[in-house]
């Protein structure tokens, strides 16, 4: 359960306070009237708190001294202040200086205290799942350069093996990056692409996905939409994916695609919202292969569009300015000539 701490030397705030939180909130409530005590104690060591709000201005301690002693000890609480009205300007001077997540005035609003305190905890939920990301994306990185000097011959074999674990994690994914990977080399071929341009493109197919081993499977395999929490984790994978494959200098060539996959030529895409010119027709593929297949497929919430359907969508992408007006006129071309059934037919 999460835990709150509440620091004020008042006892009548900190009872009123730590009343309304567990009637409104499932976590525990640690209340502290001397903010000194908390910090000689054993408490922070003891517990690990999500959320601390203190008071400003109290003997022996500042809030922000306080803040400050307690961040050093849990550096990823989320602090939140308490502040008289008459201390409203030393506080907000004061921000900066403990990355404070909020502060709020007495006398408080109670719904607005509340809501803060579920963000903060939100907050603090999603750091901790992006470590954790972090944590996974270390393990990973580190097997390979293990699996480096044991001199593997073929890099592709260590990254197929990886998009395979991607796949492992996502029910949807199975055999969707074998498929990107053929459309990609099918539409390069049909732009009488130089062979190694074709290569790199197959290859990139296979590995767009590899960030999403950093993506919860409770997320890849959501049947129904995203929240926007969940959509803020998933858009993290083509970013985590660039990094997991950074020191593999023989992909060097496909990085941009890996990282750049889910990038519009309007500038609405993402992680850096590159426009036209940024991205290479090489991304400008794997894109499009990426879109194709995910709507002429089955998802975990829907199941897989008729052709027609999928082609109509990404044409009025391509119309709105977002996709490359060329690559889907030519997917348009092995729709119609029934290469693109044939190729699924044989995945
Ligand atoms: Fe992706």
């Amino acid at each position: 359960m999460a835990k709150v701490m509440i620091v004020d030397d008042e006892l009548m705030i900190t009872q009123t306070l730590t009343q309304l939180i567990e009637l409104m909130l499932d976590v525990e409530v640690h209340a502290f009237n001397d903010p000194l005590a908390v910090v000689e104690s054993g408490v922070l060591k003891e517990h690990q708190f999500d959320v601390v709000i203190s008071d400003f201005m109290m003997p022996k301690l500042s809030g922000i001294q306080f803040l400050k002693a307690f961040k050093e000890v849990q550096p990823e609480v989320v602090p939140i202040l308490l502040t008289g009205y008459s201390d409203k300007e030393n506080a907000i001077k004061s921000i900066n200086e403990v990355g404070l997540y909020y502060y709020l005035e007495k006398p408080w609003d109670n719904n607005e205290i509340i809501k803060v305190i579920q963000n903060g905890l939100e907050k603090k939920a999603l750091k901790e799942q992006i470590r954790l990301d972090m944590y996974e994306i270390t393990r990973l990185y580190d097997l390979l350069k293990k699996d480096f000097t044991r001199e593997l011959d073929n890099i592709v074999d260590v990254v197929v093996a990886l998009a395979n674990l991607v796949e492992a994690k996502d029910s949807y994914t199975d055999g969707h990056t074998r498929r990107v990977a053929d459309l990609c080399g099918l539409l390069g071929r049909g732009m009488n692409l130089p062979d190694e341009t074709i290569r790199n493109l197959e290859i990139s197919g296979i590995i767009h996905d590899v960030g999403k081993v950093g993506t919860p499977e409770a997320i890849l395999n959501k049947p129904g939409a995203l929240d926007n929490k969940e959509f803020y984790i998933m858009k993290h994978h083509p970013e985590i994916g660039a990094k997991i494959l950074r020191p593999l200098s023989a992909l060097e060539p496909c990085l941009h695609a890996v990282r750049h996959h889910h990038e519009k030529l309007d500038g609405s895409g993402y992680p850096d919202g590159l426009t036209a010119e940024q991205i290479p027709l090489e991304t400008r593929i794997v894109a499009i292969a990426d879109i194709f297949d995910a709507l002429y497929s089955d998802r975990p919430y829907r199941a897989k569009m008729p052709i027609e359907k999928a082609m109509s969508i990404i044409q009025s992408e391509a119309d709105r300015g977002t996709l490359d007006a060329q690559v889907v006129q030519l997917l348009q071309q092995l729709v119609s000539s029934g290469e693109i059934a044939r190729l699924y037919s044989e995945a």
